[in-house]
């Protein structure tokens, strides 16, 4: 059984999306949130999971605030660390300290758009199609080898929250699936290539 924790900052519908997918041989050890009135956290709680909350406006900087995250995390011995909807950039000793077990969703085709107010900026730059990417994390802001994304069409009538609200959905599908592949042993990272051996193509005619 591999433990799983999850790392939010507010709404949580990915984490909630995580915990009712019922991934077969994880279990969901903690949700561990920065902010104490995340609504994440009570829904958490309600569903009788460990949560604990680590309020960075608690600490001094970054290093401090990343340490203590670091040792509320570890207690749960996770396998796999979830940033969904973690709002707080992570330093670089926090990120090599998981490296290969830590995951990202983050909501734009990456590597286009990364950082904040994705969706209006694909609406501003005349995208057809916006998405979300499923990505191991590095040190670098949203960005490390890709695991999935879904590809949604941006419509002509679309504001950033309609847009938003379509790209959420598929963030649901996406994120339980890429957990979901990696619990069973189904990636392999190749530099920035992330192969799933799930999904090795064997109709594509190549000789
Ligand atoms: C999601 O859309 C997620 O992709 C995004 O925040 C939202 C959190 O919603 N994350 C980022 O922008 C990280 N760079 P949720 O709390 O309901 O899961």
């Amino acid at each position: 059984m591999k433990n799983i924790v999850i790392l939010i900052s507010g709404r949580g519908s990915n984490m909630q999306a995580l915990v009712n997918a019922r991934i077969s041989g994880a279990r969901i050890a903690a949700v561990i949130s920065n902010r104490p009135d995340a609504y994440g956290l009570d829904w958490a709680k309600a569903q009788g999971i460990h949560t604990v909350t680590v309020d960075h406006t608690q600490y001094a900087n970054r290093a401090e605030f990343d340490a203590a995250l670091a040792d509320a995390i570890d207690q749960f011995r996770p396998d796999l660390l979830i940033l969904a909807g973690f709002m707080r950039i992570l330093g670089a000793e926090f990120t090599q300290r998981y490296a290969g077990r830590l995951f990202n969703i983050h909501p734009s085709l990456l590597p286009a758009f990364p950082g904040l107010h994705t969706h209006q900026r694909a609406i501003d730059a005349g995208c057809k199609v916006a998405g979300c990417t499923v990505h191991f994390v590095t040190a670098e802001l949203d960005h490390g080898p890709i695991v999935s994304q879904a590809v949604v069409p941006i419509l002509n009538d679309d504001t950033a929250q309609s847009l938003a609200q379509r790209v959420l959905a598929a963030e649901h599908r996406i994120y339980p699936e890429a957990v979901s592949d990696f619990v069973q042993g189904h990636l392999r990272v190749e530099g920035m290539r992330v192969i799933n051996t799930r999904l090795s193509d064997h109709s594509s005619g190549r000789p």
